[in-house]
């Protein structure tokens, strides 16, 4: 299928770990490739499967992991892919100089309460850092650092994954990014074409 896409954009999803960034992300996608754009997700989970493996989660790490998400993603972006990152990337000024670079950079918050994220955490990490038995958890022994003017922010304790996502996709056609057509015969957006 021909790339329905008219430029391309990062989407940038940052936030605790269990706020909701992977299922955000994947949603998004879903719908956008039903319409015929192309749509690239980068998830930090599985770059550190690979391009990522000598990584830690040290601050420095962090930075570098994130520095390299960002060097992919503009490449892509200048290519005129839509990227969805997804990664913790808790610290403000990595994720600024990103923003930077590639210039068509969709900030995205998904905020949950950190109580929410830890009772959704189905893989104990939490539960493990609380006990000290893992260190330099993002949200229990360092810090995360919120988004402080974010594009668009989904409170995803308060939100269903389908109202996030037309938050995400409301933002990305508003910002020229997508074509408003391709979107009217859903009654979730409301904008003029
Ligand atoms: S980031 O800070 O470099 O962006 P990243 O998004 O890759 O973090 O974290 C991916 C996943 O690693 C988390 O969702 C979590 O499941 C797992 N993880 C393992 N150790 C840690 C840790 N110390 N801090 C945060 N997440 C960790």
């Amino acid at each position: 299928m021909e790339n329905n896409n008219l430029t391309g954009v990062t989407v940038w999803f940052t936030g605790l770990s269990c706020a909701g960034k992977t299922i955000l992300s994947f949603a998004v996608a879903e719908e956008l490739r039903s319409l015929g754009y192309t749509v690239e997700i980068l998830d930090s989970t599985v770059i550190r499967q690979d391009i990522g493996k000598n990584l830690g989660f040290s601050k420095a790490d962090r930075d570098e992991n994130i520095r390299r998400i960002g060097f992919l993603a503009h490449l892509l972006t200048r290519n005129r892919v839509i990227v969805l990152v997804s990664a913790i990337s808790p610290y403000n000024e990595v994720r600024s100089d990103v923003k930077k670079r590639i210039g068509d950079f969709i900030e995205v918050y998904v905020n949950a309460p950190l109580k929410v994220c830890e009772a959704r955490d189905k893989k104990g990490l939490y539960q493990l850092a609380r006990a000290k038995k893992i260190q330099e958890f993002t949200g229990i022994d360092l810090p995360y650092e919120a988004p402080l003017n974010p594009d668009v922010e989904c409170r995803t304790d308060l939100e269903t994954v389908a109202e996030s996502k037309e938050k995400v996709i409301l933002k990305m056609v508003n910002l020229g990014y997508l074509k408003p057509r391709d979107f009217s015969h859903s009654s979730a957006y409301f904008f003029d074409i």
